[in-house]
């Protein structure tokens, strides 16, 4: 699987913080210029890599908003493997963490794979979605805009909710296809870290997925609760502290990333999603 620079998911990190000063008032939030640069600044770079990018608008509880999504045909039309995360933020602040990391993340590996040519076995689609953070909008609206057929394609939805908090933990979502975990925590088992389970519980777009009957997986590397020390002597980070201080906070900015977490899960995603796509052998970054 192509190796994925922590400096370009760190770029992009860089361009979500400057979207929200310049274009957002301070956020990336639903119906703010914030998110619709945000959008934008997807689209152009997913292009650039020579992706097909369509944009999906709706309108939901939270306002309009607008789903991303970019494909790299593969050899098979009739299997799918999609990995996203939601790009927008709370009003409260840019969001980096949440979820410019995962959005930031995904986009790198779109533009490796794109790179990389790797002519996958199966079709590859990222997705960035809208309005996770007044309920799960546009995940769901995706979901439920999918024909019969379509859904059926969908082998595995790879989900990305904040990957790289400051005091991070590693959990890997364990309410689901216990396949894609595994091949998930087979990578973390290669470089050596280990992992928690972690059960999503319906708070964030993997679970329109799963309602739907598609395949679900993802990492997370913790919000609000706190690390307990057992994990602070494995992973190292504060015991007693949130995973995410600044969790929904005017502070979810550059300096709310723990760049280590966010390099080692960028370079997960990338190696989970080709494996699962089929794209053989190769050894992780
Ligand atoms: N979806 C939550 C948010 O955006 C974060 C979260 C992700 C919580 C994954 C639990 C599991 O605020
Ligand atoms: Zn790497
Ligand atoms: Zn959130
Ligand atoms: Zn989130």
């Amino acid at each position: 699987a192509p190796d994925i620079s922590t400096d370009a998911v760190l770029g992009h990190l860089r361009q979500f913080q400057s979207i929200a000063e310049n274009q957002g008032g301070g956020n990336r939030c639903t119906g703010s210029g914030g998110y619709t640069g945000s959008v934008n600044y997807v689209k152009q770079k997913a292009e650039a890599a020579g992706y097909t990018v369509s944009e999906q608008p709706f309108s939901g509880r939270g306002g309009r908003s607008a789903n991303v999504l970019a494909e790299l045909p593969g050899r098979d039309p009739s299997k799918v493997i999609m990995a996203g995360g939601h790009l927008d933020s709370v009003c409260a602040g840019p969001g980096i963490n949440d979820n410019g990391s995962g959005s930031a993340a995904v986009l790198a590996v779109a533009e490796a794979f794109a790179a990389a040519n790797p002519n996958p076995p199966v079709t590859v689609r990222f997705g960035w979605w809208g309005d996770e953070e007044a309920g799960l909008n546009g995940s769901r609206y995706y979901v439920d805009n999918l024909s019969g057929t379509e859904r059926g394609h969908i082998q595995a939805y790879l989900n990305f909710d904040m990957v790289a908090s400051p005091n991070a933990g590693y959990f890997v979502y364990n309410d689901d296809d216990t396949a894609i975990e595994q091949t998930i925590k087979d990578y973390f088992a290669k470089i050596n870290v280990p992992t928690e389970g972690q059960s999503v519980g319906g708070r964030s777009d993997s679970a329109s997925f799963q309602r739907a009957g598609i395949k679900t997986g993802g990492i997370f590397t913790g919000a609000e609760q706190r690390k307990t020390q057992a994990q602070a002597d494995k992973w190292g980070g504060q015991a007693g502290v949130a995973y995410d201080r600044c969790y929904h906070q005017s502070c979810d900015t550059m300096s709310n990333l723990d760049e280590t977490a966010l390099g080692r899960n960028s370079d997960a995603i990338s190696w989970a999603v080709w494996e699962l796509a089929g794209g053989g052998s190769s050894e992780p970054g």
